[in-house]
């Protein structure tokens, strides 16, 4: 069975690509110190059959946002800067990609998002696309590009609660 979880000491670390160098030693190397330091928290997907066995990772962490940056029809509405949350590194191994592990785990960080929406308050949720194929996979979940910054990307509290919502979430 799948399961989400927080990057720990038993997960195999090294064992890990995803394609994209800069990923891959972010987790190696910096992912367990900053959840230690609770500079992020960084999550992996793992098998209960092969509990040790990354099959994908993600880290989450809170920014602030300028809101004049924002799509003029946010930018209006928040004041000069405002909270957020970002999802900092989203990947999924190489021999796994392209069966829905990235989904379940967007899934799964907006979930978490969300609650922190409920708790703390941030008006949303930002990802930076490392290229275009990524901007595409994010705009797929409702993310919209920032005005003056095309691979930055907002996805709205509102959408992103209508989208878990509607997965009954
Ligand atoms: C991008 C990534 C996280 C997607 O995860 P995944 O598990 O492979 O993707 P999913 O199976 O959830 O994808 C579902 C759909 O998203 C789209 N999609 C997937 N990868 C895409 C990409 N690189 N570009 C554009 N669309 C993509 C496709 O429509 C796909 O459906 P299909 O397989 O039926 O065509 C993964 O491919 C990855 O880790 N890539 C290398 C690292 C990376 O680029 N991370 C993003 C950093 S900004």
């Amino acid at each position: 069975m799948l399961r989400i979880e927080l990057l720990s000491r038993d997960h195999d670390r090294e064992g890990f690509s995803c394609g994209e160098r800069d990923l891959d030693d972010y987790l190696k190397r910096t992912a367990r110190q900053h959840n230690d330091k609770g500079i992020s928290r960084t999550f992996v997907l793992v098998d209960s059959d092969d509990p040790a066995k990354i099959l994908g990772f993600f880290t989450l962490a809170s920014c602030e946002v300028v809101a004049a940056e924002l799509p003029p029809e946010y930018a209006k509405k928040y004041p000069r800067k405002a909270p957020a949350a970002k999802l900092a590194r989203l990947a999924v191994a190489r021999d796994q990609q392209r069966q829905g592990f990235g989904g379940l785990m967007m899934v799964d960080a907006m979930r978490r998002t969300l609650a922190v929406a409920e708790n703390i308050g941030i008006i949303g949720f930002f990802v930076d696309a490392k290229n275009q194929g990524a901007r595409e996979y994010y705009e797929q979940y409702g993310f919209v590009a920032l005005p003056d910054h095309r691979l930055a990307l907002f996805l709205p509290l509102a959408t992103l609660a209508a989208a878990l919502e509607a997965l009954g979430n």
